[in-house]
């Protein structure tokens, strides 16, 4: 089987990481696509209008977790590889209620892995050889740094400390043990923070970038210290290509933007931006809003990206300034996109996480 001539199953690609993943697979390699989503409140369609009359991207409502549907999927389909994006995703959901996330990041990967397992131990040698199963993670799996420490390197212990990062730590585990027990060809991928087009306005970047050019309030947590490493979301599915591509199975990846900021920074920097090119409730940095900080909150991220540099010649292309600018300009002009995700649900969760900080 070659990799790059057959069909591939996607799972949560109608969210943020996903969808761009998926756009960017059919613009540049040009072969189908099944894409398996729940369609929680982050998952959105809408995220894949481009496609709706392309007939190499299949979707199909379904939950990772419900084996029948995902074998019958692998079945009818023969994928040559599965990638794992679906997932709870934020930090501040897992923290007000985690059981979703011990749901679909842990017993749900564990579903997926199993019904992954029987598909590839049946496939003809040639085939299961040049199969993969890409596990998409993220950096909050190797807990906080001091100020001085070096960045996270792909020997870093697994320190979660919050529900979310937990489940992703505990999927990890279970992807690396059905590689050492079973052999599945599996890669695994630790990202640092993405922004970019589509991104659900309950994280920083968007959220800033809407409340900012409605004139509400920017909430930082704490004293806005935290660091984070910021990555455009295009590079991070670049890169997830080529570790599919070339990256040794069994092996993890560490993706990064090598760009730390403060959030104030980052906060900062966006209110400059919509100075410039969206005046209207200048100077921005006046709605700046220091809050309660999030219980357990990690105070630094940062990534040593060389193994990805030296094995695959993977580097990020976007830098954060040219890629916020971007970001900005792309919820600016989609103003019905932001519309609908704005609904009832949304402002029930502002109320829920804001409502008393
Ligand atoms: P997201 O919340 O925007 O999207 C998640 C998608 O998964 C949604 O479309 C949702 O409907 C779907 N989903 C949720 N539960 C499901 C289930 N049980 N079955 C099928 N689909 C389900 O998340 P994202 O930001 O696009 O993140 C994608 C992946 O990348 C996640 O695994 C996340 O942990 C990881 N990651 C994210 C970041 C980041 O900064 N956003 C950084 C590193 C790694
Ligand atoms: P977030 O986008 O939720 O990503 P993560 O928690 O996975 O890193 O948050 C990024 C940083 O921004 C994190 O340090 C928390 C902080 N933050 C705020 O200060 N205010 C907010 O309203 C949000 C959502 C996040």
């Amino acid at each position: 089987m070659d990799r790059s001539e057959s069909t591939i199953l996607v799972t949560g690609g109608a969210g943020f990481i996903g969808a761009n993943f998926v756009i960017q697979w059919i613009a540049n390699v040009g072969k189908p696509v099944v894409n398996l989503d729940k369609l929680t409140y982050a998952g959105n369609l809408a995220n894949l209008a481009s496609l709706s009359s392309d007939a190499r991207h299949i979707f199909l409502k379904g939950d990772i977790g419900d084996t029948p549907v995902v074998a019958k999927l692998l079945a009818e389909y023969r994928p040559c590889a599965v990638l794992n994006f679906a997932a709870e995703s934020h930090v501040d959901r897992s923290i007000h209620g985690a059981g979703e996330f011990i749901e679909t990041n842990l017993a749900g990967t564990f579903r997926l892995l199993e019904a992954v397992r029987h598909y590839w131990q049946a496939l003809p040698a040639g085939q299961k050889e040049a199969f993969r199963f890409l596990h998409v993670s993220t950096d909050e799996v190797y807990g906080s740094l001091g100020p001085a420490d070096p960045a996270f390197t792909e020997h870093h212990n697994y320190q979660p400390n919050s529900p979310y990062s937990a489940s992703k730590a505990g999927s990890d585990h279970l992807v690396r043990a059905w590689h050492h027990t079973y052999g599945l060809p599996v890669l695994t991928t630790n990202c640092s923070n993405n922004y970019g087009p589509f991104q659900f306005p309950e994280k920083l970047i968007p959220l800033v970038i809407l409340n900012a050019i409605q004139g509400k309030p920017l909430p930082v947590y704490g004293d806005g210290q935290n660091v984070r490493d910021w990555l455009y979301v295009g590079d991070h599915c670049t890169a997830i290509r080529l570790v599919l591509e070339r990256g040794r199975p069994g092996e993890t990846y560490n993706v990064g933007g090598n760009t730390e900021r403060t959030n104030l920074e980052v906060v900062r920097t966006i209110c400059a931006v919509l100075d410039e090119i969206r005046p209207d409730h200048s100077p921005h940095s006046s709605l700046l809003t220091f809050v309660q900080d999030r219980p357990g909150h990690d105070r630094r991220y940062a990534i040593d990206t060389s193994k990805l540099k030296r094995e695959l010649g993977w580097q990020p292309a976007v830098t954060f300034e040219e890629g916020l600018r971007q970001t900005i300009r792309w919820y600016l002009d989609h103003e019905e996109w932001v519309r609908n995700v704005q609904s009832g649900d949304y402002r029930n969760w502002l109320a829920v996480n804001y409502g008393r900080r």
